[in-house]
């Protein structure tokens, strides 16, 4: 690993490599050694009654979640745990959003020159069929809907770590000769994310739809949809609109919206 790599997460670095405009709209980037999960960290923010722009890093959650109340595995070894705070106006469809900051993650990741990464619907990002990388998109519905978006990138996971994952994950340090700086990238990251809100809640995902099947994981594919019921296979076949996984099934094409299914490949 180079030094950058491995180096503290830093408010300061991270804040460097955002351009002026959005540097002055961030009002704070939280860094935590430890803390349960980032995401909660905004959310209490939120709930004491602070509504501006944030970003919260952490180098270690002892909480970490994904979709489905799923554990996020969150060690101390130089991974990234991001959140983001961004107030917009817009009604969001969860599925489309998730669906609109995969596609910008995976093109932050491969200006870094990180390649064949791909989509599984709605928000893993994988490569050759292994999980690099999650996103976590929650709103909460008051006087206004709030969303936070999380997202947690492997950088590096130790033995003990990936025996605890319960699908194939990969880290960077398994896919890069060199790794990128942590923290310019967690910048790019953020900068990217906060684009792709901006750009989401004025086009919703018709920008994204035609870019889709470069991305898509699951395109064709025979997948095993897994819910508390039971499970079924079925054969994937892209979005729709709304960014719903469609799936044929029998003779019937059926969609999903960000729910509590599983889905995993079925051959
Ligand atoms: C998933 O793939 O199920 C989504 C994983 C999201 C994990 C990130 S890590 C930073 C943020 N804080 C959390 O507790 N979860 C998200």
């Amino acid at each position: 690993m180079t030094l950058d790599s491995t180096s503290q997460l830093s408010s300061t670095l991270i804040r460097d490599s955002l351009t002026p405009t959005i540097r002055e709209q961030l009002s704070s980037i939280i860094v935590h050694q430890t803390t349960s999960s980032t995401n909660d960290v905004l959310w209490r923010r939120l709930s004491d009654g602070d509504n501006s722009p944030a970003v919260c890093l952490a180098e270690t959650q002892t909480a970490g979640r994904g979709r489905r109340g799923d554990t996020w595995q969150s060690p101390d070894s130089g991974n990234l745990y991001l959140s983001l705070f961004w107030p917009f106006v817009a009604d969001l469809s969860q599925s489309g959003l998730s669906i609109a900051i995969g596609i910008s993650l995976i093109n932050t990741l491969k200006a870094e020159g990180i390649n064949d990464l791909q989509l599984k619907w709605p928000n893993d990002v994988l490569v050759n069929r292994k999980k690099l990388a999650g996103i976590l998109v929650e709103s909460r519905y008051g006087k206004t809907q709030n969303t936070i978006v999380g997202i947690g990138l492997n950088f590096k996971l130790p033995t003990l770590t990936q025996d605890l994952i319960n699908q194939p994950a990969t880290s960077l340090q398994q896919l890069c000769s060199s790794l990128p700086c942590r923290n310019a990238l967690a910048g790019k990251i953020i900068q990217n994310m906060i684009e792709t809100i901006e750009h989401f809640q004025h086009r919703g995902l018709s920008d994204y739809l035609p870019l889709w099947s470069q991305y898509d994981a699951l395109d064709n594919q025979a997948i095993k949809l897994i819910s508390p019921e039971g499970q079924f296979i079925a054969r994937a076949c892209g979005i729709n609109e709304q960014g719903e996984l469609r799936y044929q099934r029998g003779d019937k094409i059926e969609t999903l919206s960000n729910s509590h299914i599983s889905i995993r490949f079925a051959s």
